[in-house]
């Protein structure tokens, strides 16, 4: 039988640090930013775009895992903030790796896109079209984000890569429960620059080209669905949350990561966050945390990871992986 495993990782992020205290001229601070969302600084790019970044870090995964960009057959790449909006950012980064037997394409699933990705990425290999998938994970949300408005602390710049490959052992990706609900799009959004209001100097004046963000309708919603997906993946794999080696959550924030580990019962030292030293770099936070955990932890055969994301959409999954 097929199974779809971690081959290599990689992660990058630009080299501008903004830490809280330059917030605080738009009614923010330090303290209120690390209390409610866990942040210190972020990374913001003074003019690397999210292909970039996306290079670097899908370099870096391919070196990892002992590849050499021509071994990839398929590049996924998640992204809310393209370099162009035609073509795809999947384009701008497999001419950049020269990768040039992979066909390449974008998901957009905001900032369960990395999530996604991968479920794809492990479709192609379990069907056995593909046997090397380079996933992506890339935003700069720098990009979309207007300055002069408090909830410019949320996000920051950043990528991270995974190599998922094929392999006959008994290991790698067992499940994904993946939901959306397009009911929900409004309360996170872009609103101008697409088909439904093509950008004008109306909608720049209006600053409708900056991401709109209903706070308490994310943490309600992460809150709600992210722990019931968790169950409901355990449950289906006849799994316990016990067994469970540790958590790989997108990094909204501290306090949604510590209600929902409360809510299905896991110790949050189980829980990896990164969101003190990156922010929320959306489609980025999962591949780029599990570059870190798999740099710093060792794992043993038969161990259980768990990865779960929730995003703009909404859009939210998790996904089972058996090291
Ligand atoms: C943003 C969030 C912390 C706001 O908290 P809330 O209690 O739900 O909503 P409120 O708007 O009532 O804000 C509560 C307080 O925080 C303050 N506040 C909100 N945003 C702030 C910011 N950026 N900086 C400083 N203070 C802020 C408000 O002024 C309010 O203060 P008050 O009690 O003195 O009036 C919370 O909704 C949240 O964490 N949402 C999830 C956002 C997220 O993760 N986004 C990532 C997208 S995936």
């Amino acid at each position: 039988m097929t199974n779809a495993y971690i081959r290599g990782t990689g992660s990058y992020a630009p080299k501008n640090i903004v830490k809280n205290a330059f917030f605080e001229k738009v009614g923010s601070s330090d303290k209120w930013i690390y209390e409610n969302l866990g942040i210190k600084e972020r990374r913001i790019s003074t003019g690397e775009t999210t292909s970039d970044l996306a290079y670097q870090a899908g370099k870096a995964a391919i070196k990892d895992a002992g590849l050499t960009p021509t071994d990839i057959d398929l590049i996924v790449l998640a992204t809310a903030t393209a370099d162009r909006l035609a073509p795809s950012c999947a384009c701008f980064v497999q001419e950049k790796l020269k990768a040039t037997n992979a066909v390449a394409f974008d998901i957009s699933a905001v900032c369960s896109g990395a999530l996604f990705a991968i479920s794809t990425a492990v479709q192609y290999i379990k069907s056995g079209m593909y046997k090397n998938v380079l996933v992506i994970g890339a935003d700069t949300f720098s990009t979309i984000t207007d300055w002069s408005r408090r909830d410019a602390v949320f996000f920051g710049d950043g990528a991270g890569a995974i190599v998922i490959s094929e392999t006959t052992e008994d290991k790698g990706f067992i499940d994904f429960i993946l939901h959306t609900d397009g009911s929900g799009k409004d309360h996170f959004t872009v609103p101008a620059g697409g088909s439904e209001k093509p950008a004008t100097n109306t909608t720049i004046e209006n600053g409708e080209h900056y991401f709109q963000m209903n706070g308490p309708a994310v943490y309600q919603t992460a809150i709600d669905v992210v722990p019931k997906c968790i169950n409901k993946i355990l449950t289906k794999n006849e799994r316990t949350i016990d067994e469970v080696k540790c958590l790989l959550p997108h990094q909204p924030s501290i306090k949604i990561l510590k209600e929902v580990a409360k809510r299905v019962d896991l110790p949050f030292d189980k829980v990896k966050t990164n969101m003190d030293r990156y922010a929320n770099t959306s489609g980025g936070t999962i591949p780029i945390i599990l570059d870190e955990t798999l740099k710093n932890d060792k794992f043993e055969k038969g161990d259980l990871l768990l990865f779960a994301a929730v995003g703009a959409g909404w859009t939210w999954g998790t996904a089972l992986y058996k090291w």
